[in-house]
């Protein structure tokens, strides 16, 4: 597994060294600073955190993975064939349970092939990288532990064409400037002959969103509330995730689901290294957004990173699209 120089990596090393990772604790301390407290999304992913967005891809209000799942299976064998794609580099890739579809179209096209993995979630990444290894002997399974917001590399070495592949509604996760960055960096990785493919969740019925953030069987109260267990176990602070409960709503104005642990109680929490962060009953920390899209909204977040919206694929009902994009 290529541990990246640049990595901010949540394991298990960290508590058994007792050494905050400093940049966690920089982002974590200016995070619970500001007015409305905010912590970043990639702390859900300890493997725990990894098992529960599994879970939640499997829920009967989870549409997403369903819905983008049913589009990969329907334009993967068509996309893959005519694009001749020798590589496949995915950001976020998690489980790549739905990877497999383009690795099973890569390998139908007779290709031996180079699957790059590249997530923050480092053990549940090289569980992944260990299975795929075994279901596809002769693919080239070289996982990479990264944040995928910092300087992304093009990775020496690889075979072209290759396709750069960002499934899930990721890119929801991050602010439109840091998408547009990260999207530029992708684009000044990619040669003419790649492809960059991105899924993404569209702008629907309020009702319908909210629901999947809000799923009746608490699987999303808890993933939200594991960040606060990650915090503990990574900086040794003493959040009690009890105190805090889960909200989900949608905020029209950005077109984003907003997460956010609110204060059952005037609290304060022991941060090493920063000290006591004082709560008021009510207080909120946002923990992660979810913007959703549209064809005109894809086409306008490509094309502030030089990308050009090549094919855009929803599904009947158009909950979610995958988007295909190529060098401007
Ligand atoms: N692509 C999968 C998983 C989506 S969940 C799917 O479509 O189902 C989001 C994934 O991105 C998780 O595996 C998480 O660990 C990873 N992730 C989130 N933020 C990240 C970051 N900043 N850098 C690298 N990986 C990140
Ligand atoms: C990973 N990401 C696209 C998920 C989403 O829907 O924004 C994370 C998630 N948060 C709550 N449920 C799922």
């Amino acid at each position: 597994m290529i541990e990246s120089s640049r990595t901010t990596w949540i394991g298990t090393s960290l508590a058994a060294s007792r050494q905050p990772n400093p940049r966690m604790l920089a982002e974590v301390a200016a995070g619970l600073s500001a007015p409305q407290k905010e912590l970043p999304p990639k702390y859900f992913y300890d493997h725990r955190g990894s098992e529960l967005f599994e879970e939640i891809t499997g829920l009967p209000e989870y549409y997403p993975t369903r819905t983008e799942r049913a589009l990969l299976r329907t334009w993967m064998p068509r996309l893959i064939p005519n694009l001749g794609t020798r590589s496949l580099v995915e950001l976020g890739a998690g489980s790549a349970e739905k990877s497999r579809i383009i690795l099973s179209a890569m390998r139908a096209t007779g290709t031996a092939g180079v699957y790059l993995p590249i997530d923050v979630s480092a053990s549940f990444l090289n569980e992944t990288a260990i299975r795929l290894r075994h279901e596809y002997p002769g693919l080239t399974v070289e996982p990479v532990v990264a944040d995928i917001a910092d300087e992304f590399a093009p990775p020496p070495g690889i075979p072209h064409p290759a396709l750069y592949a960002f499934l899930g509604g990721t890119i929801g996760n991050f602010y439109p400037p840091a998408a547009i960055r990260l999207l530029g960096r992708i684009r000044a990785a990619m040669r003419a002959s790649d492809r960059f493919l991105m899924g993404v969740d569209l702008r629907k019925d309020t009702r319908r969103i909210e629901a999947a953030y809000n799923d009746s069987r608490g699987v999303t109260a808890e993933f939200n509330r594991n960040m606060l267990l990650v915090l503990n176990q990574e900086l040794g602070s003493d959040f009690d995730p009890a105190r805090f409960e889960h909200r989900a709503f949608y905020e029209p104005v950005n077109h984003r689901i907003e997460m956010h642990l609110v204060s059952s109680e005037d609290q304060e929490v022991r941060v090493p290294g920063m000290g006591l962060v004082h709560f008021e009953r009510g207080e909120s920390i946002r923990t992660e957004i979810s913007c959703k899209h549209d064809r005109s909204s894809v086409t306008e977040l490509f094309a502030a990173a030089s990308l050009k919206l090549e094919t855009w694929r929803p599904d009947p009902e158009v909950l979610f699209a995958l988007a295909v994009g190529v060098k401007a």
